[in-house]
């Protein structure tokens, strides 16, 4: 007899904690749902808002669902995430299943690929804290992604971690002085 689904699965539910409380990294569906990267159909619908009620972390990763006929990701400079400009991305996805892993602090920031997707909104900044138990993360509200000016310096090494989280503390600041908030 074939082994019953109900008795693999309920195997595989220890399993699947094991491997929950035992892995640090996460992975994040881009707008929590698969058929989140597109063009947003209000302002409050964006991707930037999912974004800014998430904290991600060195380590976790970023996964797109789409129609890899329709649709690509390109990893942009901030000054090309800013005027839509999909001439030279620093990285082109459109396998319509791509996972992106953030390993190193600062911003990431994606633009949609498809023409004219981009100025319609259909664009994300990521902005990744590099210290996993920084109470600084914890307490301070997170900068708005699009104003985040500070120098994002990256630690080159994990054993540069609470360096690196002094460094984003200290740019955030540098940043709100230079935006005199
Ligand atoms: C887009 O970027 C490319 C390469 O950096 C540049 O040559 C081009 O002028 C830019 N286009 C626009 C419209 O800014």
């Amino acid at each position: 007899m074939a082994s019953s689904p109900r008795a693999l699965s309920s195997a595989m539910v220890p399993l699947f904690f094991i491997f929950i409380s035992f892995s640090e990294a996460r992975e994040f569906l881009i707008g929590g749902n698969t058929d989140s990267w597109k063009i947003p159909s209000s302002e409050s619908d964006s991707l930037n808002k999912w974004a800014e009620s998430s904290r991600f972390l060195i380590g976790d990763s970023l996964v797109w669902k789409y129609d890899s006929n329709k649709d690509s990701v390109l990893q942009v400079t901030k000054r090309d995430y800013m005027s839509c400009n999909s001439s030279s991305p620093v990285e082109e996805y459109k396998d319509g299943n791509t996972k992106v892993k953030l390993d190193r602090s600062g911003p990431y920031y994606f633009i949609s690929g498809s023409e004219g997707h981009c100025e319609k909104g259909q664009k994300l900044i990521v902005v990744v804290m590099s210290a996993r138990h920084s109470r600084f993360v914890g307490i301070s509200p997170a900068p708005s992604p699009v104003e985040f000016e500070g120098p994002a310096v990256a630690p080159t090494s994990s054993a540069a971690s609470l360096k690196g989280s002094l460094t984003v503390a200290l740019g955030v600041l540098v940043g709100f002085v230079l935006l005199g908030l």
